[in-house]
């Protein structure tokens, strides 16, 4: 599921280097990257995650693994309609609303999966603060996915094209972002990171208070108030990060047996992307006349924060889901995150330079940065199928996750 959009996304840049403008692109070849990119390969990660931890953490039986399948067939068939509606735009008028619809029924599975699933155990009745982070996420995927759905139908019954207009799409790249994306990422940052990193322990309400910030930031930006509401989603981010403790001193040495000994750098480094993210979008306010700034906070958002925070948990957290394995290679894990942040730190330097028309050169860097996040990419997908494909799987009797958050790897 990465390859699609991925693919899309370099072809995009290529074209709009090669033609020192984004505004020659359609609209519909942009929406179907991010679509495929969010959807398509982070919305199929964070499913199987949640399908295959959620309920093992929280002391319930197994999920029904017919459930699991035909959520994971209708998600992908939905989100390969969507990239064939925009890229193609054969039958879009069907297949628009109909991929949106597939997805929104496969996310009502999922849910259902989840909130089937209560703790066994009296103790583990209340509700742990990165729980409500994850049902805050978990909501805003779900309103995301209605409004995919109204969008669709709108396009499909009034666009002479398959791709949202534009004022729409940024007030739905905003609940894409500070909905559903930064939460899911801090809900699993406040389970995993303390023992991963060491760190010490969670501070609770501040990471409520910092949904809290993140919500109103991104009701003020839906209602229009962008102004205002950036400065709420830095507020967020800065309290999210007070919250998992992640730049104090660690008190336990961090679990980086089986990864590269780099993991608990690139997993601040994910966090440091966040800030970065969050301040452009308060200087996109303030300057942007071209898309550039914008651009360039939404990247280092979907590459530098979400990508960089994927590439690590993925490769810590999925050969032991997918049987108890070792990473095939660490070398490899480091070359990935090294050449993402390479072409992160590229991509939103040049874009800013490029698209506001501050430096002419910027346009000849951007195709690298698009080459270098690929390579990333590739090497990232290509460590997990040597991972999946070569390493023997080991049995275990008891579940895997409390290994891993115990961290038994
Ligand atoms: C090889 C890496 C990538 C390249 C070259 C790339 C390229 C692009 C380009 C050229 C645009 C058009 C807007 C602009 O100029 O800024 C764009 C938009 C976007 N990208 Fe990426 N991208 C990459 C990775 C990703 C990833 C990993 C995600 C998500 C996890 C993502 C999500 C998005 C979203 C949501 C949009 C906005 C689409 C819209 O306008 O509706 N991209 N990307």
């Amino acid at each position: 599921m990465l390859f699609p959009g991925t693919f899309l996304g370099v072809w995009n840049l290529l074209q709009i280097s090669g033609r020192e403008s984004v505004a020659s692109i359609s609209p519909a070849w942009l929406q179907a990257h991010g679509h495929a990119q969010v959807f398509g390969w982070v919305g199929s990660f964070i499913l199987g995650i949640g399908f295959y931890s959620i309920p093992k953490l929280r002391g319930g039986e197994k999920v029904s693994f017919v459930q699991a399948w035909a959520c994971w067939a209708m998600w992908t068939m939905g989100a390969a309609m969507r990239w064939a509606a925009n890229v193609y735009r054969w039958e879009w008028r069907i297949f628009l609303p109909l991929s949106a619809t597939l997805e929104l029924a496969a996310f009502l599975i999922f849910f259902r999966a989840m909130s089937q699933h209560r703790p066994s155990d009296k103790e583990e009745k209340q509700i742990e603060p990165w729980i409500w982070v994850i049902i805050s996420a978990s909501t805003g995927l779900l309103l995301l996915l209605i409004v995919n759905l109204i969008g669709c139908f709108y396009v499909a019954f009034r666009e002479a094209r398959p791709a949202f207009p534009h004022l729409f799409d940024q007030r739905y790249l905003a609940l894409l972002a500070w909905g559903f994306l930064v939460p899911f990422v801090w809900g699993f940052s406040a389970k995993w990171m303390a023992v991963f990193l060491g760190l010490k322990p969670l501070r609770a309400k501040v990471l409520i208070a910092a949904v809290i910030a993140n919500l109103a930031g991104l009701a003020l930006m839906v209602a229009g108030k962008i102004a205002v509401g950036v400065w709420f989603s830095l507020a967020a981010t800065l309290l999210s990060i007070a919250a998992i403790r992640l730049f104090e001193p660690s008190i336990n040495e961090p679990k980086t047996r089986g990864v590269h000994k780099s993991f608990p750098f690139f997993v601040r480094l994910a966090y440091a992307w966040l800030i970065v993210a969050a301040s452009l979008a308060i200087v996109a306010v303030m300057w942007d006349h071209s898309g550039g700034i914008w651009g360039a906070s939404r990247h280092a958002l979907t590459v530098g924060f979400v990508s960089v925070m994927i590439l690590c948990v993925g490769q810590r957290v999925l050969p032991a889901f997918a049987g108890m394995r070792i990473l095939w290679s660490t070398r490899l894990m480091f070359l990935a995150l090294f050449l993402l942040t390479l072409g992160c730190g590229a991509r939103v330097f040049c874009e800013v330079l490029a698209y506001q028309g501050y430096a002419a050169w910027a346009w000849l860097a951007l195709p690298w940065s698009a080459i270098l996040e690929l390579t990333a990419l590739t090497t990232f997908a290509v460590n997990m199928m040597g991972t999946f494909l070569l390493q023997p799987a080991h049995s275990v009797r008891e579940p895997m996750v409390t290994r891993i958050a115990g961290a038994e790897l």
